[in-house]
């Protein structure tokens, strides 16, 4: 194992774990860092990490990510990896001495995550978790807008992720819409994006009361799911997330005592996406200028995993701690596990349930179906 990791000149080496559909934006961000170098990827199925490898002119080629740790020293792993994967190649790779950047969800359980966090700290090593809606230039200005209060007080809000995913193509894949495979259904795997935004702009959450339902797809998980949040600063938020909307959209918003701050979007946004409109002077009346501070900046970034993997590896070349955009993975992972927890109990959870140490921190999202079935779309 090399320790380059804290030298600002090294080029650090990287591993691709799982050389799937997203592992492409991973690599792509990657050749355009000259402090970067893909030296290996690992993937069972050779076909898929040939065709990677010969796209992108890499050597290393594994069937595991053991065979790769035991034949390469590399800085950081990448997982690209099906979802119940992520907590033992991260143990594994964190072990090893190298840092880890993983594709969301981190894991499957909070206690898992628990887990994964341990072992970091004890490696002295980073566990970076892939959350991009939280980057580019505007979610960083509104974000700081909302903690310093020049937005006013956070009263209410909505969190949409209306997107479309068919049985016949996206759920064919053996892993996913399984509780033991991925985790849960289109809340963990598509919905966590905007929950995650939705927790970096309001912060901690207090209670969550929630309904899950299955109406059309043939999954094993929920395909829809409904949530009102309650946020420690009081705002009240209405979720809701699907795989069954055709014209798909992600749509955030946050009402406040000063104005309205928006962004609707499908994978990614830029200032375009963003709207911020101040409260009437008078109900009724005409809308006050929005003051200076909230014109969003011009040297505009679009959220992306550009802005993430260059933070994260600034980072890890400084041997900064994680940026605010890749820490704190436990955030949306809570949201999402209190609304699976809410739905099968049928009861409001709140941060207490989640307690270190609570039932329901530990794999609580693999035993739904035991609790209260996900409710079907129809009484026949
Ligand atoms: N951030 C985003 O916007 C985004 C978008 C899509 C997917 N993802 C996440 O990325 C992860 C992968 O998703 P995907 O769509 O690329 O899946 P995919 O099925 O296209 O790719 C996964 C790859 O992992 C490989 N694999 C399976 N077992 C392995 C093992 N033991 N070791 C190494 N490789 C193994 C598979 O052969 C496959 O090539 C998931 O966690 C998903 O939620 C994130």
């Amino acid at each position: 194992m090399t320790d380059s990791t804290s030298a600002p000149d090294a080029v650090l080496r990287v591993a691709i774990v799982g050389t799937g559909a997203i592992a492409h934006a991973h690599q792509q961000v990657l050749d355009a860092d000259p402090g970067a170098a893909v030296v290996a990827v690992a993937d069972p199925n050779p076909e898929v990490r040939d065709v990677f490898a010969d796209r992108y002119g890499i050597a290393g080629r594994y069937g595991s990510l053991d065979e790769l740790l035991a034949a390469e020293a590399v800085d950081v792993v990448h997982l690209c990896t099906p979802p119940g994967l992520h907590r033992d190649q991260a143990i594994t790779a964190l072990r090893a001495g190298a840092h880890v950047v993983c594709e969301k969800p981190p894991v499957l359980s909070l206690a898992d995550l628990d887990a994964v966090l341990d072992v970091a700290r004890a490696a002295g090593r980073e566990y970076a978790v892939v959350f991009q809606q939280r980057t580019g230039t505007a979610v960083g200005h509104v974000q700081r807008l909302l903690a310093d209060g020049a937005l006013g007080r956070p009263l209410v809000g909505v969190c949409h992720t209306l997107w479309y995913r068919r049985q016949e193509d996206y759920y064919a894949v053996p892993w996913r819409g399984r509780w033991a495979t991925e985790g849960g259904g289109p809340l963990l795997g598509l919905g966590i994006h905007q929950l995650d935004l939705l927790a970096f702009l309001l912060g901690d959450w207090a209670e969550v009361d929630a309904r899950a339902f299955r109406l059309d797809r043939d999954l094993e998980t929920e395909d829809t799911s409904t949530a009102v949040v309650r946020f420690a600063n009081g705002a009240v938020v209405s979720v809701l997330t699907t795989a069954l909307a055709p014209r798909q959209t992600s749509y955030v918003r946050v009402d406040t005592t000063l104005g309205t701050v928006e962004v609707e979007h499908l994978y990614g946004h830029d200032a375009r996406a963003w709207r911020l409109t101040p409260a009437p002077a008078v109900t009724g009346g005409p809308a006050e200028p929005a003051p200076d501070s909230w014109t969003l900046p011009v040297d505009d970034e679009p959220s992306g995993h550009t802005p993430l993997l260059r933070a994260v590896y600034d980072a890890f070349r400084t041997g900064a701690p994680l940026p605010p955009v890749a820490s704190d993975p436990a955030r949306s992972l809570e949201l999402v596990t209190a609304i699976y927890a809410s739905a099968a109990l049928g009861r409001p959870v709140t941060k207490a349930d989640l307690a270190p140490g609570s039932e329901l921190r530990g794999g609580f999202l693999h035993g739904i179906e035991d609790l209260r079935p996900v409710v079907a779309g129809t009484d026949a």
